[in-house]
């Protein structure tokens, strides 16, 4: 199918910081460039320092290379932003790694809990430290990152399912916690989406483009802009009255319940 997808950044962050996990890479760049576009202050983090400071410099944003997985790392980088630029308006949580996608006998247990490590423990330290800093202004949307994979089984997926499915109830937890606080928790669960970490998977031979098309109702990859556009929307007053909601942007995948979709026209 072709791609006539065309989102683009339709929203005005004038004055609104944020901080994106991830960024140098994928969904998270794609962000970043978006957020800029829109006009907020952007800071980045990643692990990967190269290609961060080269984000940074593209988008005149905050650079803080660390792991998300380390509390102090987590802790030096918000106060970072606060002394930058007063507060946090937004926290995207982009940053995760694919499992070792083999059979479970065969999965390495270090591996197993990196996946979770950085998933979930890395957006649960964020966002408790960037929580704080807008429950002090009384504003605030968090977006973590869940996926199809934490909705619907698949195969030797077992640590990234988990961190995934469990986001999603630490959504819903930690929505329930700070409405109060005047702070929206929401998620994204992406399908397959066309940046590095699919090409990744696609290159060891883990995953196909003709299986998942087929079993993706509008049969194509989604792309980063797409996402984009959703965490965008999440953020902004448009959706105001959101929280606790694990958004699928998947085109269709978790609603489809078979293994190959009918031909156009055709029910079976
Ligand atoms: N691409 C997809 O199809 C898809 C589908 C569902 C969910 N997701 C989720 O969306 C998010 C972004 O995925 P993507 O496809 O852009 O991946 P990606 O691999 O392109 O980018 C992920 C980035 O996270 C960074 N990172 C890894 N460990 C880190 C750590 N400990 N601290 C800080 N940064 C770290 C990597 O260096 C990389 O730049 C991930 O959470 C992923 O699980 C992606």
């Amino acid at each position: 199918m072709v791609n006539k997808s065309n989102a683009t950044a339709t929203f005005d962050f004038t004055g609104k910081t944020v901080v994106i996990t991830g960024a140098a890479s994928g969904i998270g760049m794609q962000c970043a460039r978006d957020f800029a576009a829109a006009g907020a202050n952007v800071a980045v983090n990643d692990i990967n320092q190269v290609a961060l400071n080269d984000l940074a410099a593209e988008i005149a944003g905050l650079s803080l290379a660390g792991d998300v997985t380390s509390e102090a790392a987590v802790q030096d980088l918000t106060n970072t932003v606060v002394e930058t630029w007063g507060g946090v308006d937004f926290l995207i949580n982009a940053a995760g790694i694919a499992d070792e996608m083999k059979p479970t006998f065969e999965q390495d247990i270090s591996a197993w809990q990196r996946v979770l490590d950085v998933s979930l423990r890395g957006s649960y330290l964020m966002a408790r430290e960037c929580g704080q800093v807008m429950a002090k202004s009384g504003s605030g949307s968090v977006v973590n990152f869940s996926s199809i994979a934490g909705i619907i089984g698949l195969p030797g997926r077992n640590a990234y399912s988990a961190a995934k499915a469990g986001l999603a109830i630490m959504t819903r937890g930690l929505a329930s916690e700070w409405g109060g606080l005047g702070i929206r928790v929401n998620a994204i669960a992406p399908g397959y989406i066309d940046t590095p970490m699919v090409e990744g998977l696609m290159s060891r031979g883990k995953i196909g483009t003709e299986p998942i098309f087929k079993r993706t109702p509008l049969g194509r990859f989604g792309r980063p802009a797409e996402i984009s556009a959703a965490v965008q929307f999440l953020c902004s007053d448009s959706a105001s009255f959101i929280t606790g909601v694990t958004l699928p942007v998947d085109g269709g995948y978790s609603s489809f319940g078979g293994n190959a979709l009918p031909e156009a026209g055709s029910l079976a």
